[in-house]
């Protein structure tokens, strides 16, 4: 990058800062500008500085990843940078250099390819230049912020579920429950245009499963009724959710993967049973957050997530095939 550009990203990511922590203090610093797949986006502004910068990142992902699963093969991701209070015209501006320049790249044309821009979900200035460029807010990055009244550890309140269901800690020997709850919740989310189901997708989760259950502290629990798994939530502690703690300014900050509920037992107090078992452990070990993914357009997650805490943090803005962002 050259230094020029460098000085900019500088400046521009300064300002960008200020705003975002006014819009929303749980937001972090912007990062420097990732490298992208051609040279920055520029939108010129006074005095021959720059008003926007935007990076276009392609990544490629491999077909031995279970990451597929969850959307589309070729990922395009603009990673804007906008100075300035009111956002609106930049970002319809560096939308239109971004499809220009998404136009210009072949691999653009195939069907499994999608264009994201994630947005902080408070800043409102910039949704109808999305809206109008054909993205759609598919996935939130909710965060429950730890409650100020568990200052140091305290006791773990012993599991509760709804009536006639136990929840416990699972095991290497659970691991076709496990299994299939996940794979229902994959079906299940695949409703929302979200994830994709590939043909490695069975054997993947499997494998992803059978370590996580094979370690010495596991983070999934089950709810079960007369002995039959009904209920599933997977949790990653601070130590294996470094790939998303830098959304937000607090730390540490923990992952909430896994949610699933029977069908037939939804709206029985065993989503939120669960949902206390790993707050509970988060609170008591200090965690500052707890972060996860819902899809914008699952009529039962939001409801949910927003009864146990969580508000909305990021949102991701998808054209799918990437071809249709215009
Ligand atoms: C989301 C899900 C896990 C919720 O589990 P659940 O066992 O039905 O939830 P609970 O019965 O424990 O409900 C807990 C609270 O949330 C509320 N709630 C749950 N679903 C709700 C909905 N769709 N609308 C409004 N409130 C809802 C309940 O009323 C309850 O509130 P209360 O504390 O005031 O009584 C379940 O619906 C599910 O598995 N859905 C399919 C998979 C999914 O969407 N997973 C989340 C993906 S991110």
């Amino acid at each position: 990058m050259p230094w020029v550009v460098r000085d900019a990203v500088r400046d521009i990511n300064r300002t960008v800062g200020r705003r975002w922590q006014a819009i929303d203090p749980l937001l972090p610093d912007p990062a420097s500008l990732p490298t992208g797949c051609g040279a920055p986006l520029v939108l010129s502004g006074d005095h021959g500085r720059p008003a926007g910068l935007g990076v276009c990142v392609h990544q490629r992902i491999p077909a031995d990843s279970l990451n597929q699963t969850w959307g589309a093969a070729d990922r395009f991701t603009l990673v804007p940078r906008l100075a300035g209070q009111d956002v609106a015209a930049p970002t319809d501006l560096l939308l239109s250099q971004w499809r220009d320049h998404l136009a210009a790249a072949g691999a653009v044309r195939g069907l499994d390819t999608s264009a994201t821009v994630v947005w902080p979900s408070l800043d409102i200035t910039g949704i109808r230049a999305l809206l109008r460029h054909g993205l759609q807010p598919l996935t939130v990055v909710a965060a429950r912020v730890r409650p100020h009244d568990t200052n140091g550890p305290r006791p773990r309140s012993a599991p509760r579920g709804a009536h006639g269901v136990t929840i416990r800690l699972a095991g290497p020997a659970d691991e076709e429950q496990v299994v299939d709850l996940e794979l229902r919740l994959i079906r299940y989310d695949m409703h929302f245009g979200g994830p994709v189901w590939r043909a490695a997708t069975p054997g993947l989760v499997r494998e992803e499963i059978r370590v996580s259950l094979a370690r010495p502290q596991t983070w999934t629990w089950l709810a079960e009724r007369a002995g039959r798994a009904v209920g599933l939530l997977v949790g990653q502690p601070p130590h294996e959710a470094g790939w998303i703690a830098g959304m937000t300014c607090l730390s540490p900050a923990a992952y909430l993967q896994t949610m699933f509920v029977d069908q037939q037992e939804r709206g029985t107090g065993i989503g939120a049973a669960l949902v206390r078992c790993l707050h509970d452990r988060l609170d008591a070990d200090g965690v500052a957050v707890t972060l996860l993914h819902h899809s914008q357009v699952n009529p039962l997650s939001a409801p949910f997530w927003y009864r146990m805490g969580y508000r909305p943090l990021w949102t991701s803005w998808e054209a799918r095939p990437a071809s249709a962002l215009r």
